[in-house]
């Protein structure tokens, strides 16, 4: 077998060793002080309120041209929204990086109001939030570039500059496309919070059914979720989209390379059924996202 696996020895890592050594394939653990040789394949869960580390020692070993599950855009692009509106640009709601008060009027006057406003890191809305007035918008733009920055519990102060994006209104739910392959993934829908137009940490999360599966409305937030993952060139990745109901576009508002590793249907549930992502067709065993690790390993093992 010539398939040798080098997890980053975090939470997902550590599970996904153990699946692959019960199966008999060849793993080791590693931390950034330890590189792998470049014939391992990586797999790089980052921590998400600390990536630097992991994200170096994987980029290291990409460039060497060794293999990994999470390829260089997703890494470069984990908790940095700043470079997610960048790259993904084409496919997310309109938006722009501000950097200077100049630029900050000019913008506001372009997308109009209300303005969503992001810091570059973050995770259940908590650094998300709406400008609803242009003197909550400069106000917000002096902090961000000229003052002390914003701050957020358990987070880093938002610096330099603000991240500010056309806000899509009507939507009652995210719709959240996980890929473990370029076949196969799932979705599921994460409603909103209550009384809130944002649904990221609500943990209300539907599957989608098999009508939905079926429908052309569903096939097309699926399919733009795919051309985006072809654009970051991943095979492992997760995306939220909403409708702009406006253009009647799906558009990605946010891009993660990791979900809720929790049992059950809490949280970010990630237990949908796999389908196809390229036939909109269900797993012929009936799989869910439980089985992620084994439907990664059997990719990978092909693809050895
Ligand atoms: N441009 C937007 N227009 C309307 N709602 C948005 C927009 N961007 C994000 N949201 C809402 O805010 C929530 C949190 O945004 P997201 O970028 O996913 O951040 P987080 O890192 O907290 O998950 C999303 O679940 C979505 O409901
Ligand atoms: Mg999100």
């Amino acid at each position: 077998m010539s398939l040798k696996l080098a997890p980053l020895a975090t939470d997902w890592g550590m599970a996904l060793h153990a699946v692959a050594l019960a199966r008999g394939i060849n793993s080791t653990l590693h931390t950034p002080a330890h590189p792998p040789s470049p014939t391992r394949t990586l797999f790089v869960r980052l921590q998400q309120k600390a990536p630097e580390a992991g994200r170096a020692w994987a980029l290291k070993h990409i460039r060497k041209g060794g293999k990994s599950v999470q390829g260089e855009h997703d890494l470069v692009l984990y908790e940095n929204r700043t470079r997610q509106m960048e790259l993904l640009r084409d496919w997310m709601p309109h938006g722009h990086v501000v950097r200077s008060m100049d630029q900050a009027e000019e913008v506001i006057a372009e997308l109009g109001l209300p303005i969503v406003s992001k810091a570059p890191w973050g995770s259940s809305s908590k650094t998300v939030r709406l400008l609803t007035t242009k003197r909550d918008a400069i106000a917000e733009a002096e902090k961000v570039l000229h003052g002390g920055g914003i701050t957020f519990p358990g987070w880093p102060p938002q610096h330099g500059a603000c991240l500010w994006q056309k806000f899509l209104p009507g939507n009652e739910y995210s719709l959240r496309v996980a890929r473990i392959s370029k076949r196969w993934g799932w979705a599921f829908k994460v409603m909103n919070r209550p009384h809130d137009w944002r649904a990221s940490g609500s943990g209300l999360c539907v599957p989608l059914t098999a009508d939905d599966w079926e429908s052309p409305y569903f096939r097309y937030a699926i399919n733009t979720a795919a051309l985006a993952a072809a654009v970051m060139s991943s095979r492992w990745v997760g995306f939220d989209l909403l409708m702009d109901r406006e253009t009647e576009q799906w558009r990605i508002v946010d891009t993660t390379l990791a979900w809720n590793l929790k049992p059950g249907l809490l949280g970010a549930n990630y237990d949908a059924p796999v389908y196809d992502l390229n036939t909109f067709e269900p797993h012929p065993k009936g799989l869910t996202g439980a089985s992620q690790w084994d439907l990664l390993l059997d990719d990978l093992l092909e693809a050895a």
